[in-house]
């Protein structure tokens, strides 16, 4: 492991190039991945378990040397939905191969009990755990098939083994239901901790108690899309994505109170919406809590988003895809679009930014992945269609309106 020396690498990057924020990293015309050798990828591709042009990387975590990347099965040949690059040993590589995390077995399509099936996004925690989510579906849209449950599954990252599988139970999902995004709010201990899980298409927001090993499940109408918030142009398609709910989480820091915000969006919306970890990790509540959830105003037109993140000073970064852009919110202004600026944005480099973390050094990663395009055309495989970028979270928000330094943390939400 040499994490100063990464670090190290990647601010001498920056100060190359000082006009761009966002330093590409990694790039990719397609996916390939780590084979044990040259007969058993070829094996792969002749027998269609590996079919590189169907393989669109979707959600990333950086976890010391490791960067995760997760490929959900929505076609045939993904051989492994959950993946990383040791960033020690692709420092020099442009388009580093995915090795199988922890291992190929444990990405078994279809086998439910110690296999994983389709990965979205994942999340680390400090108490050096990998939460999982898998959706145990096969494909995308009207043709998805459930081949397994949902299920929880978390890692020991120092030690790679699974802790812990935990299958949803009936009751947390419906017919409809769809999760793809995943947050985690760690209390005092390790044990004290919580996952939250947005259901997209079922209208809910799940809650999984690690002390307690059980779920619960809320619903509001916030989780549901705006009906004037449909219609999506992206990479010069017009689409609707006009029955999306609650998508993107994003947890605060720990307040004065003891406890976090949790703020979520539908992806049908250009609105923000936030509740209390003191509401949601509290199970009784699920009865009655419709006025413990707050909107936020609105972002302005076109501020569709699907994945965000809070740094542990209270900025709020997340993609804007139609903008082809990361947006930024420092949560001591109110929530707002005057108060809401852009950290970067390129029509052609951030088409798409799929998902965006912060790492343990202050460092902000974000891919981006065509994923429309992916989903409602083709890609074109001649050309860079998945890109990893990182930059130091203060250089991103540094001459934006979430660049103000305020000693004392204050939330102007609840
Ligand atoms: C599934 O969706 C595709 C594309 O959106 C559409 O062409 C097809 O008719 C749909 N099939 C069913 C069974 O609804
Ligand atoms: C968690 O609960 C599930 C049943 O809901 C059970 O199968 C599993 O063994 C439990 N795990 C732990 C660590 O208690
Ligand atoms: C959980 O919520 C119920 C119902 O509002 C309340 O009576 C109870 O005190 C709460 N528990 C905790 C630990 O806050």
């Amino acid at each position: 492991m040499n994490i100063p020396l990464l670090v190290f690498s990647i601010i001498f990057i920056k100060i190359t190039d000082s006009t761009i924020k966002l330093q590409e990293q990694f790039s990719w015309s397609a996916l390939d991945y780590k084979y044990k050798d040259d007969f058993e990828r070829s094996k792969a591709i002749r027998t269609k378990r590996f079919v590189p042009e169907n393989n669109l990387p979707v959600g990333i975590e950086v976890w010391n040397e490791k960067l995760f990347v997760t490929v959900p099965r929505w076609k045939v040949g993904i051989p492994s939905t959950l993946n990383y690059i040791n960033l020690d040993q692709a420092k020099n590589t442009k388009s580093p191969l995915l090795t199988p995390y922890p291992d190929w077995d444990s990405n078994e399509f279809a086998n439910c009990e110690s296999g994983l099936t389709t990965v979205y996004r994942i999340k680390a925690d400090a108490c050096d755990r990998l939460w999982v989510l898998d959706t145990g579906t096969f494909g995308i849209g009207n043709t998805t098939q459930n081949p397994c449950p949902y299920a929880l599954n978390i890692f020991d990252l120092t030690t790679n083994k699974r802790l812990r599988r935990y299958e949803l139970r009936p009751e947390d999902t419906n017919p409809n239901t769809f999760i793809a995004n995943i947050a985690v709010d760690l209390g005092r201990t390790c044990e004290d901790a919580f996952a939250y899980m947005s259901d997209e298409l079922g209208y809910g927001l799940l809650v999984y108690s690690w002390e307690e090993n059980k779920s619960w499940r809320f619903t509001n109408g916030f989780f549901m899309p705006d009906p004037l918030a449909g219609d999506f142009n992206i990479g010069g398609l017009n689409f609707q994505w006009d029955t999306e709910g609650i998508f993107g989480l994003a947890l605060s820091p720990v307040l004065t109170t003891g406890e976090r915000i949790l703020y979520f969006s539908p992806l049908a919306s250009n609105r923000e919406f936030a509740v209390s970890t003191r509401i949601l990790r509290n199970s009784s509540k699920v009865e009655e809590s419709y006025h413990d959830f707050v909107a936020l105003p609105e972002r302005g037109p076109n501020s569709h988003v699907t994945a965000k993140v809070m740094s542990e000073d209270g900025i709020m970064l997340f993609n804007l895809i139609d903008r082809n852009a990361i947006g930024c919110w420092n949560s001591r202004t109110s929530y707002g679009p005057t108060n809401i600026g852009i950290v970067d944005s390129d029509e052609n480099e951030l088409l798409f930014p799929s998902d965006i973390k912060i790492d343990n050094y202050g460092y902000v990663w974000v891919m981006s992945d065509r994923m429309s395009n992916f989903l409602l055309s083709q890609l074109d495989y001649n050309d860079i269609n998945f890109r990893i970028f990182v930059a130091p979270l203060q250089v991103l928000v540094s001459d934006t309106v979430c660049d103000i330094k305020i000693a004392h943390f204050k939330h102007f939400v609840i």
